[in-house]
């Protein structure tokens, strides 16, 4: 089974990865935890290009590129052979950002990027999508008062923020079955509890 978290920035996707990955093993359940860009030698070495913050002068095309390079390498190197070998993969972020961001937030052809995205993947879409709703505001606030790891793409106005979030409800809406909508902007016990219980019903654990 292929699990993604999604959502806006602050949303408390790593947190939750964190409460996740341990209450799922407690069941007994093989996961394999994963990132996006990331997650594999090749795909942390893009990464460290995309949040450099020398790069600000990125064209959105390359940042595309990137970030779909590092997918694609994910997707053959670790999350196809995890799943044939019947793991649970948990992912945080997967092709929905690249949509949210790059398609409802820089505001790039979707058609396009929906081709793209079926090429990155070769055609391998989640089971499952836990998506992290919060607001611009809220999400953005949260990040400033952390300041654990302020990058590049935190560098954007909170329209863009509203953007991303109102592509991925919008997603949401278009794909009922597969997303989980989650309130994020509330204590963490209460989203992972939340979370949790959702799962408990879908996954019959
Ligand atoms: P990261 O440090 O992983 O942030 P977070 O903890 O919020 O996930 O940085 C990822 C940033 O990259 C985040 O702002 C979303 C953005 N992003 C895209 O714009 N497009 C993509 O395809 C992906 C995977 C991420």
């Amino acid at each position: 089974m292929f699990i993604t978290i999604e959502g806006p920035d602050g949303g408390g996707k790593t947190t939750q990865m964190n409460m996740l990955v341990p209450a799922l093993e407690e069941r007994g359940l093989d996961i394999v935890r994963t990132r996006e860009p990331g997650g594999t030698d090749i795909g942390d070495q893009i990464r460290s290009v995309i949040m450099n913050m020398k790069n600000k002068s990125m064209d959105p095309r390359a940042e595309i590129l990137l970030f779909c390079a590092s997918r694609a390498q994910l997707v053959s190197e670790l999350i196809r052979p995890s799943l044939s070998a019947g793991k649970i993969v948990l992912c945080d972020r997967y092709a929905d950002s690249t949509m949210a961001y790059q398609g409802y937030g820089h505001g790039l052809d979707r058609t396009v990027l929906k081709n793209l995205l079926e090429f990155t993947t070769d055609g391998l879409k989640p089971d499952l999508t836990i998506l992290l709703d919060i607001s611009a505001e809220a999400g953005l606030r949260r990040r400033i008062t952390n300041h654990d790891e302020w990058n590049r793409m935190d560098d954007y106005a909170l329209q863009f923020h509203e953007r991303v979030r109102n592509g991925y409800l919008e997603m949401a809406a278009a794909e009922p079955n597969r997303f989980v909508i989650i309130n994020a902007d509330r204590p963490k016990e209460a989203v992972h509890e939340d979370i949790i219980n959702r799962l408990e019903s879908l996954m019959k654990m």
